[in-house]
């Protein structure tokens, strides 16, 4: 039956990981396939033709194993890739992070004045802007590339004197701003960013809300799901298989901290898209 095939998910490299933690805990009963294409991350400093084209090929593979729902794990592959994504595969259904994000944020916001953080190409496209602007139409939406983070939470250097200045440095600009309007929300617009919250709170100050989209896209998707008749009809616990395009051992190890449990190398395939 069409309801009891996993749900296929895939990101640049571990960062949908956040994602994919979020989803097994709203939809435990639910099966998961987790590609990540961590021979070809990071996909935020890519022109869009290269990362459409990788999408392309994670969407590919994971169609060919039999899937019921693509969730796109990865807001850069999210913010360019969805609606070819969407257009290639219908009616496979086809949920990406920006929009659950822009939900959150804009349900969120008191002043209607926001900061996105997100990697370059996410930047580039204004896909959070136009989104969070759809749903509420006059915010204030600043936008800043923070490259840098992916690699800090790839390297594991999430807390301490390094992330705080870089978290500083970026943010800084656009929160010291001597009296004129300052963001009173901030969203984590990439996978990674959430690995950084405490220096990005620490940089930001109290008064200042941060949204991420793990937990609104598994609340997405379950709606979906639920519309259109796709539950799984299993009760116990569904399974949960991880794929990646290379590197076991870094997987199992930088995407541990990610998934918020022990991942071993043993259990990651290692596929070619
Ligand atoms: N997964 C990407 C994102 O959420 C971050 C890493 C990358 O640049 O590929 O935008």
């Amino acid at each position: 039956m069409t309801c009891d095939l996993p749900i296929g998910v895939f990101d640049s490299g571990v960062g949908g990981l956040t994602v994919l933690r979020a989803l097994r805990r709203r939809l435990p009963a639910e099966s998961l396939v987790y590609l990540g294409d961590t021979a070809r991350v990071p996909y935020g400093t890519k022109s869009v033709a290269s990362i459409v084209r990788y999408a392309m090929q994670a969407a590919d593979h994971l169609v060919a194993r039999g899937i019921k729902m693509l969730v796109v794990a990865c807001n850069t592959a999210s913010a360019v890739s969805l609606e070819p994504l969407r257009e290639r595969f219908a009616p496979l259904p086809v949920v990406g992070v920006v929009e659950p994000g822009a939900d959150a944020a804009a349900s969120v916001s008191r002043s209607r004045h926001m900061l996105v953080l997100a990697t370059e190409s996410t930047v580039r496209r204004h896909a959070y802007a136009r989104a969070i602007a759809a749903r509420a139409p006059g915010a204030r939406i600043d936008e800043v590339a923070c490259s840098l983070f992916v690699a800090l939470a790839e390297e594991g250097w999430t807390t301490g004197e390094i992330p705080a200045a870089v978290a500083r440095t970026y943010l800084d600009p656009y929160l010291r701003t001597n009296g004129s309007s300052k963001p009173d929300t901030i969203v984590l617009g990439c996978t990674h960013f959430p690995l950084l919250e405490d220096a990005i709170r620490e940089a930001a100050g109290p008064d200042v809300t941060l949204v991420d989209s793990a937990t609104t896209t598994a609340e997405a998707v379950a709606t979906k799901l639920t519309e259109l008749d796709l539950l799984t009809s299993a009760t116990g616990e569904g399974t949960v298989t991880l794929l990646a395009t290379d590197g076991a051992d870094r997987f199992a190890a930088v995407g541990s901290r990610f998934l918020g449990m022990p991942i071993a190398p043993d259990e990651v395939e290692i596929v070619d898209l």
